[in-house]
């Protein structure tokens, strides 16, 4: 990796701004899932041993540059200070009060901002807010692997005008993993399944590894715009008809390159989208020549399962993204679990590097218990999805060199 990361400064005795994702699920006012408050513990436990003046600060949902308590960062506050100690809280993030008070923090303190989202200068990237930011700190760190495909002020703008900057342990792992295991010396087969409900949300994750792996794995929704783009009829399963010619495109560039393209061969069928989601309905499991008319697909078959657990089980290196069927509910499951399984067993039983891609992969991973037996999950939804099309992060672009 060419940029700086946490572990090439000397943070003793100076202002550092670090800049986390602690976008956490919150339900009720509880936070759901702590994993992306844990996981940047490690970072600010280094920067306060080190001797930082530490000013901690995020963003929160959408508030679009209003201040709304319902996204407030004060209950991650609250639990933050339960892993490392008391800190005082700053309502306003860019006010004298707060730069002052980072003057007055000594060697090993920190403070805790409040959502930044709640300027509208954050969102739009303003350079006067960038500007504000940087007035706290000496240094930058970007531990937000998350946010970092947003052009958005404190990601791709304030460590510009900060003395120095680079890249938190997060951003520094999910970094090495996505660029060097998947893009840098792959060791092969390299098999990506991708999974999830629409065409659209990943043409660009289809199209750059179409060219890079061996073999390309779809389920899911998704997978049904290809079985039509294909010629099959798929009854009332969900179609991105102006989609077509992209998965026809993805189609011929696996022939092109050598690529195996896998589809499903049967599918689990009913009458309806269970609503609420987790509604048992009737189902069948049926082959993808003879779904119904009045059916739709919502779960890869268990033919499928297998065809697809046999391919993944050869890999050397795997990237899952995206469930196979509708994983929240019971009857639809299976199919996202035996790939998970597989995911899990090439990773033990065959050496393989695995990565799951964030958002919706991520709590598939969990749900289906293999969270602590792939090698990495990524952080990052969006922002991982951004990385495996090929983008240039701004929050990385513009962190300091090594
Ligand atoms: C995420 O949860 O994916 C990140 O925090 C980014 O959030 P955003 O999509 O609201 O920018």
């Amino acid at each position: 990796m060419n940029k700086k990361t946490i572990e090439d400064i000397d943070f003793l005795g100076k202002r550092v701004l670090a800049r986390f994702d602690f976008n956490a699920p919150l339900i009720d006012g509880v936070i759901a899932d702590r994993t992306r408050i844990v996981t940047a513990l490690p970072t600010i436990k280094y920067l306060l041993e080190k001797g930082a003046k530490l000013i901690i600060c995020s963003h929160f949902g959408r508030p679009k540059g209003k201040i709304m308590q319902e996204y407030s960062l004060k209950p991650i506050h609250k639990m933050l200070c339960d892993y490392i100690g008391d800190m005082p809280f700053f309502n306003e993030a860019i006010a004298k009060d707060t730069v002052e008070a980072s003057h007055k923090l000594k060697n090993g303190e920190a403070m805790f901002l409040e959502n930044l989202r709640f300027y509208k200068g954050e969102e739009s990237s303003c350079d006067d807010f960038s500007q504000k930011l940087a007035d706290l700190c000496d240094i930058y760190i970007n531990d937000a692997f998350g946010a970092c495909h947003r052009n958005h002020a404190s990601i791709a703008k304030t460590p510009k005008y900060a003395k120095e900057s680079g890249a938190g342990f997060v951003l520094k792992k999910e970094l090495e993993v996505l660029g060097d295991s998947l893009f840098g010396d792959v060791a092969r087969p390299f098999v990506a399944i991708i999974g999830g409900s629409k065409v659209s949300d990943k043409i660009g994750v289809l199209k750059n590894l179409i060219k890079k792996t061996d073999a390309v794995i779809v389920g899911g929704g998704m997978a049904f715009t290809f079985l039509k783009a294909l010629g099959h009829s798929v009854g009332k399963s969900l179609i991105e008809e102006d989609k077509l010619d992209i998965a026809v495109e993805v189609i011929k560039t696996a022939k092109q390159k050598g690529v195996k393209l896998l589809l499903p061969v049967d599918v689990k069928v009913a009458k309806e989208f269970p609503n609420p989601i987790d509604k048992l309905v009737e189902f069948d499991n049926v082959l993808i020549d003879q779904i119904p008319k009045d059916m739709m697909g919502l779960d890869i078959g268990v033919g499928t399962e297998a065809i697809f657990a046999y391919e993944i089980k050869k890999a050397k290196t795997v990237l899952w993204n995206g469930p196979m069927g509708v994983f929240e509910n019971p009857v639809f499951d299976k199919g996202t679990y035996a790939v998970a399984m597989a995911v899990a067993e090439t990773t033990e039983n065959n050496g393989a590097i695995s990565v799951v891609g964030g958002g919706d992969s991520a709590s598939a991973a969990v749900q289906c218990g293999v969270a602590s037996r792939v090698s990495h999950i990524s952080t990052g939804g969006g922002a991982s999805l951004a990385f495996l099309e090929g983008k240039v992060l701004p929050g990385v672009a513009c962190l300091d060199d090594k």
